[in-house]
């Protein structure tokens, strides 16, 4: 017996709910989880133009998950050549690519997510919680500026605009519908937390080398922040469909999400921990959950948890 996994996120279909999120570092992660049968992968955040803000180590390992301050983003125009290679592959293995654009000014968000619809990408994504970019994050949590950068990027595309918050807003119902109600289709919660400071007891020094030392917080240690979020703002907001990401590394924290009102899940810190097979043993786990529960389709397990309460 099977379960049908299939979810549609602002009108496009997803063979399955699990979704590669921003950031993995090489473009390899991102065909070899489509070939593993992932259901969509977001590529970037990419820019305009490419930026490089601080020296390695970009990620450092924790008992309990990362912190990181990726210093490095790249140029559309510097991995285009990737993303079309990508978006042919995604067609063929029947899945889903989500542009991540990151940049300060609205103007350049216009442009950049134009360009990418043009190229072919199923939806595009506002990275608006870029945590180690400070003026983007204070923007993310405002959420007057987030309505009208929203609503001029959403007028400018035809695919669906999804934006990607902080886990730092503390009223996620109200900015999901708010900003559903500016043009976002999609909103995914959440991105990493921040600020996060990793010490080095030997030099007493920070052990990244961002200018003020500080990197965000991703991984287990953060998955009930993620869940919570994910909860507050589908159980107000049962309509709107929402990616739930940050830290989901097993199959038992992929049914969780949804059943927190998740209708696709978000998996990063746990391809460094597990490899990109993950994908194929979260996928294999929620299947079995579904048949063994008796549940013929995952969307009938979203939002169970506020549903019960
Ligand atoms: C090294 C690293 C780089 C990341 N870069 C991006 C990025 O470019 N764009 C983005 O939207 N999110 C980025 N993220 C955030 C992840 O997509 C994800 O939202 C966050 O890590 C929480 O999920 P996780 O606990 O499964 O990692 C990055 C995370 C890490 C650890």
């Amino acid at each position: 017996m099977n379960a049908d996994l299939s979810i549609e996120l602002g009108g496009i279909r997803f063979k399955n709910p699990l979704v590669i999120s921003g950031g993995v570092p090489s473009w390899d992660i991102l065909i070899k989880a489509i070939e593993q049968g992932v259901g969509g992968v977001v590529f970037g955040s990419i820019g305009l133009r490419p930026l490089s803000s601080h020296p390695p180590p970009f990620i450092i390992r924790l008992p309990y998950g990362f912190v990181n301050a990726y210093g490095v983003r790249h140029g559309l125009n510097s991995v285009e050549g990737e993303l079309l290679r990508i978006i042919d592959l995604a067609e063929r293995f029947d899945s889903r690519v989500i542009c991540s654009c990151v940049e300060e000014r609205v103007e350049d968000m216009i442009e950049l997510a134009r360009r990418l619809e043009g190229l072919g990408c199923s939806i595009v994504e506002l990275n608006l919680s870029a945590p180690v970019i400070r003026e983007i994050l204070e923007k993310g949590l405002n959420i007057e500026v987030l309505e009208e950068i929203t609503r001029r990027v959403s007028r400018e595309i035809h695919v669906p605009l999804s934006v990607k918050l902080s886990p730092l807003i503390l009223d996620p119902a109200l900015f999901t519908r708010r900003l559903y109600e500016s043009g976002a289709r999609i909103i995914h919660l959440s991105n990493a937390l921040s600020p996060a400071l990793v010490l080095d007891y030997r030099t007493g020094r920070p052990a990244l080398k961002t200018s003020n030392g500080l990197g965000a917080l991703s991984g287990p240690a953060i998955k009930p922040i993620a869940l919570a979020k994910v909860y507050l703002a589908a159980k107000d907001n049962p309509s709107i469909p929402i990616i739930g990401t940050g830290g989901v590394s097993t199959w038992k924290d992929l049914v969780e999400m949804i059943l927190a009102g998740a209708w696709a899940v978000g998996i990063h810190s746990t391809i460094y921990l597990h490899g990109i097979k993950i994908v194929k043993e979260l996928l294999k786990g929620l299947t079995k959950y579904l048949v063994e529960k008796g549940y013929s389709n995952v969307n009938q397990i979203r939002g169970l948890s506020y549903k019960n309460n």
